[in-house]
């Protein structure tokens, strides 16, 4: 399968953020079209497209949009989930550094679809060279129209305003995210009510990843039939693969959906010389990890879906032989207990146990027992947790005792890490 750039068509050229580069590649086009269709043609355009969330669900669209009432005279919120923060994932970042009107030009179709006059990008508080270029991006179409009173010359006005959070994990979870950005501690309300219903100030609000928003203005420029020939029925369309580790050119990798990983390796230079592939994650460390023999699932969620893990934010995180599993897999879970909100006991007090016995297992004090042990904590978290982060800790658990349960019971047997190549000395 060929690879398919094309929200990542210009990111190499000069100046490709600028608001006259965008227009030189058809940049706001997309939105010339939508403000002259009516609202719910637009909603149903999207439908019709298969448009599936790009941010890991895979929700479809136009489906999450039309669940907004229409006219009912009141206030609607577009907020664009832009806290990407999953293990590997590494895709709208990037996207908004390279071509941030992509999104801008979404938001404004997506905002006039849902009659919301008010749209709210909330941004990762660290990335601040990325804040930067958004804010000189909004001020660009502020300047030229397309934000504002009266768009482009029609009877929609739109403001948006760019949010910085403060760099928490559950903050891209979508209810935390509304919370903090109503000042509130960010942390998991309670679903339903969706956000469709009751969403930011407890109005009907759509919550979209950037990807999502950001391939709306291309289909609306090039219509539903192209799309279409990308993918496969039910995943539709090209996305943003982020491909990190121990492959030789790592990056991201525009695609159709069901390009398997045997492919996207031949493009990012294969894995490095002298080594093999052992363990990678096909949509960060919240999806079950796969291995050698998944070389050729096919990467969309159907594909991924049936081979036992979840396509989440197409995060292809690559480790090769020299990786111990064990220790990655500690690695992950200390990241879910730190991120770990504290609001439901299963997350929080399990996360915290997880660590404590894998940190036993990897410094040569574990026992087989605790490979039990392990599971039973992991059983306790997953689909008993508040919101998914608790599913996302459990899941790199269950997967790498499923497949690498000999590498386990080495550390057990060898006293620590078979791969660390200290270990001898310290316990001498
Ligand atoms: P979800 O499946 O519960 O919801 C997906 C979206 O559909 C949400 O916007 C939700 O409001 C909407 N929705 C679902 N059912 C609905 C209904 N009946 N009525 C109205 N709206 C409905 O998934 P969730 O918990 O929002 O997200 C989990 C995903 O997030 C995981 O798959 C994971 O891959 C991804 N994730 C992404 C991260 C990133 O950095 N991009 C970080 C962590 C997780
Ligand atoms: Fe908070 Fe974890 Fe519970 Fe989610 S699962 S609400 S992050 S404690």
């Amino acid at each position: 399968m060929a690879l398919t750039p094309v929200l990542s068509e210009f990111w190499d050229e000069k100046d490709s953020w600028t608001l006259d580069t965008y227009r030189s590649h058809d940049g706001y086009a997309g939105l010339e079209k939508a403000i002259a269709m009516d609202p719910d043609d637009l909603i149903a355009f999207v439908k019709e497209s298969g448009l599936r969330g790009r941010g890991g669900a895979g929700f479809p669209t136009g489906t999450k949009w039309s669940f907004i009432p229409q006219n009912d005279g009141k206030e609607h919120y577009l907020v664009v989930n832009a806290d990407e923060s999953e293990p590997g994932t590494c895709k709208d970042m990037p996207l908004l550094m390279a071509s941030p009107h992509t999104l801008i030009e979404g938001i404004v179709i997506a905002a006039y679809a849902i009659r919301a006059s008010h749209a709210f990008v909330y941004v990762r508080g660290e990335v601040v060279p990325v804040l930067r270029r958004l804010q000189a991006a909004v001020a660009e179409a502020y300047a030229a129209g397309y934000l504002g009173k009266g768009v482009l010359g029609s009877s929609f006005d739109l403001e948006l305003v760019i949010h910085a959070g403060a760099g928490a994990y559950i903050c891209g979870e979508e209810t935390a995210l509304l919370d903090s950005l109503e000042g509130r501690r960010g942390q998991p309300r309670l679903r339903p009510p969706f956000p469709a219903v009751a969403g930011l100030y407890a109005r009907p609000t759509v919550v979209n990843n950037v990807e999502s928003i950001a391939s709306v203005p291309v289909i609306l420029r090039k219509g539903i039939e192209w799309f279409r020939s990308m993918g496969s029925e039910k995943s539709p369309g090209f996305t943003l693969y982020s491909i990190s580790g121990h492959v030789c050119r790592p990056g991201q990798y525009e695609a159709p959906l069901g390009i398997t990983l045997r492919e996207l390796l031949g493009y990012a230079g294969g894995i490095r010389p002298g080594h093999e592939l052992k363990f990678w994650t096909p949509g960060g460390s919240s999806t079950p990890m796969f291995t050698s023999d998944h070389l050729d699932v096919p990467l969309d969620y159907e594909g991924v879906g049936a081979a036992g893990s979840m396509l989440g934010t197409k995060a292809l995180q690559i480790f090769d032989d020299t990786t111990c599993v064990v220790r990655a897999v500690l690695r992950w879970t200390e990241f879910y207990a730190h991120e770990s909100c504290g609001k439901c006991t299963p997350c929080r007090e399990g996360t915290y146990w997880l660590v404590q016995i894998l940190r036993r297992l990897d410094g040569g004090t574990g026992t087989e027992g605790d490979l039990a042990t392990l599971l039973d904590i992991a059983d306790g978290i997953a689909g008993k947790s508040f919101c998914a982060l608790g599913d996302g800790a459990a899941s790199p658990i269950v997967s790498s005792l499923k497949y690498f349960r000999d590498e386990y019971i080495r550390h057990v047997t060898e006293q620590g890490c078979p791969f660390d190549p200290h270990r001898s000395t310290l316990m001498a």
